[in-house]
């Protein structure tokens, strides 16, 4: 029996992606400090599946604490998602930022290559892409950051990337995604920001179920199709699924390689505020205010070289999205709380 070790199990991407791979019938260990989410979400995976998970509360930063773990399991590959993800506060914090994203991963990393395990999946952004304006965007496009949050996830690429050129025994995806949301269809587990959502969908979910008065639409004058910005959303049930792909290709197509995980469609913000207020029957209310500073116009994926090397592409629909966004907020108005 061997074991796929997620970090940051628990939160919103590893909750989904651990649901997926129990499902695709592999062992799961969580390893996550809890400090972005709760043990709930695991629990709740496990109804879901009559599975169980092992669940290791711990810290990346602390090797000793890694190290336990794969003393104790045998651990053929790890997904990492554990890091910090607010890109304002990563403004306003850069050395934790750059601590737990950088350092906590070369830790991770150096724990690996200890007990001899080299199949690496991380948990990349878009953002890399900077404030590209050719979309669709390739895995090619040039990247660059535009903040610490950024720069971190960049800076962790190259590190990934220097790791197996030195030692091609290592194999390791990077996972580019665009902008996840949604839920379970179950409604069970979901996206639990903490405070005022900085994100488009769990902020109309709050409007919608009454938590926030009202939305604000940052900007109705880019050059799209409406004035208001463009996006590549990607139901999280389609990017968990990406996690069980890009896992199968370590094995089959071994080495260091980046996938963009996106639809490869761009919808506006009032896209998503109409279909999600006429799917739903709800009211969104919202008002246009001024453009978020750091925000482009467009930005969509080039999904394709997913498509062809992971055999993977989003199945889900824009209805599919706002129905499950909702489903989940309805049922769980705290959260997990
Ligand atoms: P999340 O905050 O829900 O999940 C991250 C998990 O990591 C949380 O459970 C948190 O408690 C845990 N964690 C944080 N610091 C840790 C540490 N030092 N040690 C152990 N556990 C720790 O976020 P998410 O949306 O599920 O994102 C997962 C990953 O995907 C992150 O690396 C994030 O940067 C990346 N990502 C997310 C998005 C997005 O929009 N959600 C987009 C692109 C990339
Ligand atoms: C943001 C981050 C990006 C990160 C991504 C993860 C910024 C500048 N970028 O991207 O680094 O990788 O989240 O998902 O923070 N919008 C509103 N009103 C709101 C919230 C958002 O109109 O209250 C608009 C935005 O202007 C944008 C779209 O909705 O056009 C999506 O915004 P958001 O969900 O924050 O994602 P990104 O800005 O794409």
């Amino acid at each position: 029996m061997s074991y796929v070790l997620l970090t940051g199990g628990a939160g919103y991407i590893g909750s989904h992606t651990a649901l997926a791979l129990l499902r695709a019938g592999e062992q799961v260990i969580s390893f996550d400090n809890y400090s972005n989410s709760s043990p709930e979400s695991l629990k709740r995976v496990e109804q879901l599946t009559g599975k169980s998970i092992i669940k290791i509360e711990g810290d990346v930063l602390d090797v000793e604490a890694l190290a336990a773990v794969f003393a104790q399991y045998p651990v053929k590959a790890v997904v990492h998602f554990a890091g910090l993800k607010a890109v304002g506060e990563s403004t306003q914090k850069p050395l934790w930022y750059y601590e737990t994203n950088v350092g906590g991963t070369i830790k991770l990393c150096q724990v690996m290559a200890k007990f001899g395990v080299k199949n690496l999946v991380f948990s990349s952004s878009a953002t890399v892409y900077g404030d590209a304006q050719n979309s669709p965007l390739p895995e090619t496009t040039p990247t660059v950051a535009m903040n610490p949050y950024g720069q971190s996830k960049l800076m962790t690429e190259w590190v990934l990337q220097d790791l197996q050129h030195s030692d091609n025994s290592w194999n390791i995806a990077v996972l580019r995604y665009f902008n996840p949301v949604g839920a379970d269809e179950s409604g069970r587990i979901g996206e639990d920001p903490n405070g005022i959502p900085n994100n488009l969908m769990p902020f109309i979910t709050q409007v919608a179920v009454g938590k926030r008065a009202e939305l604000q639409i940052f900007g109705n004058d880019y050059p799209t199709v409406d004035g208001t910005g463009v996006r590549d959303y990607i139901h999280v049930t389609d990017l968990a699924a990406g996690h069980v792909a890009a896992l199968q290709h370590l094995f089959t197509d071994p080495g260091f390689d980046s996938f963009n995980l996106g639809s490869g469609e761009g919808l506006s913000v009032l896209d998503i505020v109409t279909r999600f207020a006429a799917v739903n029957q709800v009211e969104v209310p919202y008002q246009f205010a001024a453009r978020r500073p750091g925000d482009v116009a467009r930005y969509f994926a080039d999904p394709s070289k997913a498509k062809t090397l992971l055999n993977w592409q989003t199945e889900k629909t824009l209805d599919d999205i706002v129905r499950d966004s909702w489903n989940w907020q309805k049922n769980n108005p705290n959260g997990y709380n």
